[in-house]
């Protein structure tokens, strides 16, 4: 949701800038824009579109400053327009700002500088701000730290969220940063100091960063940099390694970050699953809940809280916890649970489960948990993220950046760690040590068995190629089938925009059934047994209706003669691992079907990777 850079060192701004936007292009591509400290005045360069757009525009200017803020826009407030863009200069042109979040109480904000005469030239909440720190400046002026404080008694008086860069045309050495709400993250290089949303903006030229907390202030000068609360008090400044490498934040030889993320996927959940395994092979060992074993013995509810696709995760894991460890299982829309009043029922345990750790509605999900006393979990990919930072304790996914706005290894990666609490959970409870060893086994193939499915992704291309033209597709599956099916049409509406539904395959008969006809093919995901000559059975009543058919079924299924138009097969596995299994082949089938249609897959419309707003 907006991505925001900072540079100030002893190169040219305009390369690292562009750099790091290119890399936060999946948080906002609506505009993009960036100001350069010019001496005694800021230079501006805003573009409606892609960042490329902006990037040609400098290659024009050629601006040499060596300290510049950057943007990247996912419109909240405002028409995508070039006076909406960032960066956003005061009045009397001192300051430039970028801004990620949401400032809530702009309006009142925006009247009380109007009262003195400040004119705005955009729609934005974000103007305000900068025109807020520019009246403080100028009321300060002689005092001390005049341009920190400014920026302190400016964000004393706002509301929501924010991740900011700032800079101040009187003071040439400097650029500040601070946050609530929204990420933002210090890289120190040599020579050289970033500020961004996202570490992956200067993977490569930087290798410690400094990730902020909420209410801290980021005050970078030529010769180092400094972190305060908002009260001015010093605050610890805790420097690590970056976790990513050039080739995790860059495209390689595939054609998007979806497909790249879609086949990396057999290695990422080795790295989701390597060394989480107890000695003798029975049971999970997550270390990020070590220390909570006796609340884990004594829960008698889990609530997961999540959003979109991360929240199809969950829902998977509703059954399979269930089914392992016999513990009741409620998944919530996080932006549901914030603004109920659930009862606290006895032993409750929440998890959130988020890939970036910053969606704010996950967030604040937490954080009303944690208000009602409840013990708190998190599973997330985001390394330092908010969500691991304000859970009691949490599990992290180990798959990489994910890049691409559709999430697909970090969902599988999920439903992997959702098996493994199962696990966890169930050998502390009735599960015997024979199955432990059996889920432990299937979880440990699994990689192996994604990957086989993947070698088949030329037959994936081809169906999706004979469905392409289909403006309305079902997604069928029962059990934890039923949250595949989900995913899979979540999947294909978000890149392809053609209209998906997910239902329990039972379902159909009670409505879904009246959109069957010969344009609108049904996806059903079969499972072994009883169950799945019932799934086969819905098939065929789709079929009798002239609705094609497209049936993702084990090995060993037998599916009569006119059941299905086509069947992709997956590999026969554990009940446990099957969720993982059935999605791999709608993932590419989304992707396939979206590329067909010369889509974008990587920036869909309208969408952007992290939400935090409301
Ligand atoms: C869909 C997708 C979104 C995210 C959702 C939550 O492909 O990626 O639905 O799953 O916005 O994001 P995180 O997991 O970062 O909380």
């Amino acid at each position: 949701m907006c991505g925001i850079v900072g540079y100030l060192g002893n190169s040219v701004a305009q390369d690292a800038l562009i750099d790091g936007l290119r890399r936060l292009e999946y948080r906002g591509y609506d505009s993009a824009g960036a100001a350069f400290h010019d001496g005694n005045a800021f230079s501006l360069a805003r573009e409606t579109g892609r960042v490329e757009n902006l990037a040609s525009t400098l290659r024009e200017s050629n601006p040499t400053s060596t300290l510049g803020i950057a943007h990247t826009r996912w419109a909240t407030h405002g028409a995508v327009t070039v006076s909406n863009t960032h960066p956003h200069l005061s009045h009397d042109g001192k300051i430039a700002l970028v801004h990620n979040g949401v400032i809530e109480n702009y309006g009142p904000l925006k009247r009380i500088l109007e009262g003195k005469g400040i004119e705005f030239s955009s729609e934005t909440d974000s103007e305000v701000l900068s025109n807020l720190i520019a009246y403080h400046y100028a009321r300060l002026e002689g005092e001390e730290e005049q341009f920190a404080q400014a920026l302190r008694e400016a964000l004393s008086q706002c509301r929501g969220a924010y991740g900011i860069a700032v800079l101040c045309v009187d003071e040439p050495g400097f650029l500040l940063g601070a946050r609530r709400g929204s990420p933002l993250v210090v890289g120190l290089g040599d020579g050289e100091t970033f500020l961004a949303s996202d570490a992956s903006a200067f993977v490569g030229r930087v290798r410690d960063a400094v990730y902020l907390k909420d209410g801290e202030i980021a005050l970078l000068r030529e010769d180092g940099f400094r972190i305060i609360t908002m009260q001015g008090e010093d605050a610890q400044a805790v420097s690590q390694p970056i976790d990513q490498t050039v080739e995790d934040v860059e495209m390689g030889d595939f054609d998007s970050f979806m497909e790249k993320e879609i086949f990396e996927q057999p290695v990422a959940l080795e790295n989701t699953l390597r060394g989480r395994f107890g000695d003798d092979g029975t049971t999970a060992k997550l270390g990020g809940l070590e220390g909570h074993e006796d609340e884990l013995r004594r829960l008698n509810r889990i609530v997961f809280v999540a959003c979109g696709t991360a929240r199809h995760s969950c829902m998977v894991g509703e059954y399979l916890i269930e089914r392992l460890a016999r513990v009741p299982v409620e998944v919530e829309h996080a932006s549901e649970f914030r603004y109920r009043n659930s009862p606290k029922a006895g032993h409750t345990l929440v998890i959130a489960v988020s890939q970036s750790g910053e969606t704010l509605d996950t967030l604040e999900a937490v954080r009303e948990a944690r208000t009602k006393g409840l013990l708190t979990i998190g599973i997330t990919n985001g390394v330092g993220s908010s969500l691991a930072r304000e859970t009691d304790g949490g599990v992290y996914q180990r798959v990489g950046a994910e890049i691409g706005v559709a999430s697909t290894k970090a969902f599988t990666s999920q439903v992997a760690l959702c098996a493994m609490l199962g696990l966890a959970l169930g050998r502390m409870r009735e599960l015997s040590p024979i199955q432990g060893r059996e889920i432990a086994e299937a979880l440990q193939n699994l990689p192996e068995n994604v990957a086989s499915i993947l070698q088949r992704g030329e037959t994936l291309r081809e169906l999706a190629h004979k469905y392409s033209e289909a403006e309305h597709l079902l997604f069928l599956g029962r059990q934890d089938l039923y949250p595949v099916a989900l995913e899979g049409a979540l999947k294909l509406k978000e890149i392809s925009y053609a209209h998906a539904e997910g239902y329990p395959a039972a379902e159909l008969k009670h409505g879904p059934i009246a959109l069957i006809n010969p344009e609108c093919p049904s996806i059903f995901l079969v499972e072994e047994g009883e169950l799945g000559a019932k799934t086969i059975a819905n098939m065929q009543e789709v079929k009798a209706r002239s609705g094609p058919v497209l049936a993702i079924v084990p090995e060993g299924v037998e599916v009569p003669d006119g059941a299905a138009d086509d069947v992709f097969r997956v590999p026969a596995v554990h009940e446990v691992v099957r969720p993982i299994v059935a999605t791999i082949p709608l993932q590419l089938f989304a992707y396939h079907f979206a590329r067909i249609r010369s889509l974008d897959v990587d920036k869909p419309r309208n969408l952007a990777k992290s939400v935090t707003v409301e």
